[in-house]
């Protein structure tokens, strides 16, 4: 049994249908003008506190990133996305802002980020910064302006109740700390009230629409921050949560997009090249939004994974220990259908739309390491750089840097054990910093078996070295970059392989082949794409062969061929 379009399970008949069928949908025209770029980009996420420490303060900083650069190149990144580097009091790591235009005393000055993108652009790199553009800090001068019981211009930049004790129904709220009379809506902690772009259906007198002069004012504002570091040499920006804009929203987050649409749209009146990846995972509403990617996020909601989720992070316990139900680990005996189902769809729905985008992890989930093993890890790699989009590959992953059960820190709690130091080389503090171990921003991996950079630049068969091998390839062949074509050749829910293909333009395709389980595989492919005769391009864990339409799988293995 494989999968349908719908979801259900589906017989033999529309099976074959499905996956034999060539992906020759029209492709819809573009939203949106994407950065050239973007169809052979590969980022790289920079946590900026645990990045590289050059000043011996113990926190990593902006001069340690440029100072990085070429090692972020070596990956074949040819983008960076910048988790915030804003002055903020760091109650949630940043994502708490204080001043958008400043860049915190703690990452330098503004004239380092700017020498950054000056360092990236010269090694044809690009850098997006991370804009939170849903709430501020409650420190921030505009919020302190609101909270304050005589009208000014930031009274309605925030929302407020009229009342000092109600809220708003299914909306978080604060009440008894702010002179003014009233309680705020918050967006996430109680450090970030949100700010106003008004409500989709106005219930109450104090909500406003998302025409209204404040919301406009908002959305003005956030333009401006923008520009402004547009106009010092950023690339774009990564859009923290970005489908929460306007509330009580409708599902197709309508007004949402509107705001998005009237912001990416007066931005891109003077920087058509801007480019936007939203925090949304709904590629086919973000990317009607304006945006040009969109992240397939770690959605697991109440047990129901999505399919991201699926391949590498369907279990209860993310560190490890409980029964796991995730594609690529080796025990699961989880075929690739369920993923199919619930990715095609909206792979097919948003393509020529922009992108939708595997990552390796990110700041906010907890790593792969060590739940899945090195193999498995190679194995989900394979995979996460050879679909479709533009790939994320996270700080760190790259050698399999392990998640750490740490107290939490700046308002990460679970979060806090995926944030650590990068872990360089096998000197003082891995090479991170320069400081007392006990002054660092969070510990390093000191345990003996800690992979480092430099222990893994050494061996050829290193993750480090397959991650570099796998982005090469995927720089030197069309078909494996954002814009080629994904077409499945077999998944299954009774069987372990997954085999599709990518395909170019020109019609040249590559095949890629993963088999996570533990017993080797052999599948009939639906079809075999022209001009793909067996080749194989790299491989980890022995070699499929493909013989006429069937394929071989070896037992955990990856291989990508032609
Ligand atoms: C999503 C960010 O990724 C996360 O780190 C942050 O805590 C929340 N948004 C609030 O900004
Ligand atoms: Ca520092």
């Amino acid at each position: 049994m494989s999968y349908s379009s719908n979801g259900a399970d589906a017989g033999s008949t529309s099976e074959s249908a499905f996956t034999s069928a060539p992906n020759t949908a029209p492709i819809p025209s573009p939203a949106a003008v994407h950065a050239p770029w973007l169809r052979d980009a590969v980022f790289y996420e920079v946590y900026p506190q645990s990045f590289n420490d050059t000043n011996a303060d113990g926190i990593g900083d902006l001069p340690g990133v440029t100072a990085k650069l070429d090692y972020i190149a070596s990956l074949g990144a040819t983008a960076i996305w910048l988790n915030p580097c804003f002055d903020s009091p760091f109650q949630d790591a940043g994502y708490d802002v204080r001043d958008y235009k400043k860049v915190a005393p703690r990452y330098g000055t503004n004239q380092d980020l700017v020498d950054l993108f000056a360092a990236a652009h010269e090694r044809g790199m690009h850098v997006l910064l991370d804009l939170v553009a849903g709430h501020t800090s409650d420190e921030h001068p505009w919020f302190r302006a609101s909270s304050q019981p005589e009208r000014n211009e930031f009274s309605d930049r925030y929302i407020w109740t009229t009342s000092w004790v109600e809220g708003a129904p299914g909306l978080p709220f604060i009440g008894g700390v702010a002179p003014r009379n009233g309680t705020y809506i918050l967006n996430f902690f109680a450090c970030q009230p949100a700010l106003n772009y008004g409500f989709a259906r106005q219930e109450k007198p104090w909500m406003q629409s998302p025409d209204s002069p404040a919301a406009r004012a908002t959305r003005d504002a956030m333009v401006d921050v923008m520009l402004y570091w547009l106009e010092l040499g950023a690339d774009g920006f990564r859009c923290d949560m970005a489908d929460s804009l306007v509330k009580y929203d409708d599902d197709r987050r309508t007004h949402t997009i509107a705001a998005w649409r009237d912001m990416i749209g007066r931005v891109r009146e003077r920087f058509p090249q801007a480019a936007f990846v939203s925090e949304w995972g709904r590629p086919t509403l973000s990317l009607t939004a304006g945006f040009d990617m969109d992240f397939y996020l770690d959605w697991r909601w109440d047990g129901n994974p999505n399919g991201y989720c699926m391949l590498a992070r369907d279990t209860d316990s993310q560190i490890g220990g409980a029964p796991d139900a995730s594609f690529f680990r080796a025990t699961s005996g989880t075929g690739a259908a369920r993923f199919v189902r619930e990715y095609l769809p909206q792979y097919e729905e948003s393509r020529g739309n922009g992108y939708f985008c595997f990552i390796t992890c990110n700041h906010d989930c907890a790593r792969l390491a060590p739940r899945l093993s090195p193999r498995e890890e190679q194995i989900a790699f394979t995979m996460f750089l050879t679909m479709p989009g533009v790939p994320y590959i996270y700080y760190g992953d790259e050698i399999g840097m392990s998640y750490r059960e740490l107290p939490t820190k700046e308002g990460g709690y679970t979060r806090t054990g995926t944030r650590t130091p990068m872990q360089w080389n096998g000197g003082a503090n891995r090479g991170f910093s320069d400081a007392p171990a006990e002054k660092l921003y969070l510990p390093v991996d000191t345990s003996s078996d800690a992979p480092t950079v430099a222990a893994q630049e050494a061996d050829p068969e290193s993750q480090l070295n397959y991650v570099r091998a796998l982005t090469a390839l995927r720089h030197e062949t069309p078909a494996l970059q954002s814009d080629g074509l994904f077409t499945v050749l077999h998944a299954s829910d009774d069987d372990r392989a997954f085999v599709y293909a990518r395909t170019a333009a020109d019609g040249s395709s590559v095949v890629v082949a993963l088999n996570p389980g533990l017993e080797p595989a052999a599948v009939e492919l639906e079809s075999v794409p022209a001009g793909v005769g067996g080749q194989v391009l790299l491989s980890r864990g022995g070699s499929a062969a493909l013989e006429g339409s069937r394929i071989v799988l070896p037992a955990q293995s990856a291989t990508i061929l032609r």
